[in-house]
């Protein structure tokens, strides 16, 4: 059963507030890849903006360049493998979605592929195109046009990462393969 239920845009930007190690899904006619991102974040709430850094030097810049859109899908703890195996392989050689077989469905706005079986939640962006920072940084600006979450864990505009949710938490790389997940959460009180 796919529990994903689209979340409204003003609350977007909660998906990444946390800084989630992602998975960039690129396409361009009948090409398509996915590569693993660590350094993701939210800078504009309305509309709702965000920065991915993209290697000039990956399969997926190219796409991004040519079709001017990318998704970004949040893998749960129960993906690690695959998203380190995502980050290690290049898509000029191989099929990714073959390799391991991963399903993908298309974006509501843009068409990007989207992967929901074992993630979190996903954005369908839209890249903001900055001729002038282009050549110097790998960073992309992007406006999220669409956005859905597992409703086990984001609902309501907010997480909830408990026990019987640990599949789904998020993944936050350390480096080297090593992740730790989101769970420990704690509320701040009132001094
Ligand atoms: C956990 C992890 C996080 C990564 N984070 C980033 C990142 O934030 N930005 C980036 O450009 N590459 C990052 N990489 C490297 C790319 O995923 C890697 O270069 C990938 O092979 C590119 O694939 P592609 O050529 O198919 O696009 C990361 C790799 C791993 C394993």
């Amino acid at each position: 059963m796919n529990h994903f239920q689209p979340v409204a845009l003003e609350h977007a930007s909660r998906l990444v507030n946390h800084g989630p190690t992602v998975l960039v899904t690129s396409a361009d006619g009948a090409r398509r890849n996915v590569m693993a991102a660590a350094w993701s974040m939210p800078v504009e709430f309305t509309p709702p903006r965000i920065a991915v850094v993209i290697d000039k030097r990956t399969y997926t810049c190219e796409l991004v360049a040519a079709s001017g859109a990318f998704g970004v899908c949040l893998p749960g703890t129960a993906l690690a493998d695959l998203t380190y195996a995502l980050g290690s392989t290049s898509g000029r050689t191989l099929d990714k979605f073959e390799r391991y077989g991963i399903g993908a469905s298309r974006g509501p706005v843009l068409g990007m592929p989207l992967l929901e079986a074992g993630c979190a939640a996903w954005l369908e962006c839209r890249l903001i195109r900055e001729p002038h920072a282009e050549d110097a940084y790998d960073t992309c600006f992007a406006e999220v046009v669409a956005a859905a979450a597992d409703a086990r864990i984001f609902a309501g505009g907010h997480w909830s990462f408990r026990e019987d949710n640990a599949d789904l938490q998020t993944i936050h790389h350390l480096g080297g393969g090593n992740f730790v997940r989101a769970g420990g959460t704690l509320r701040a009180r009132q001094l």
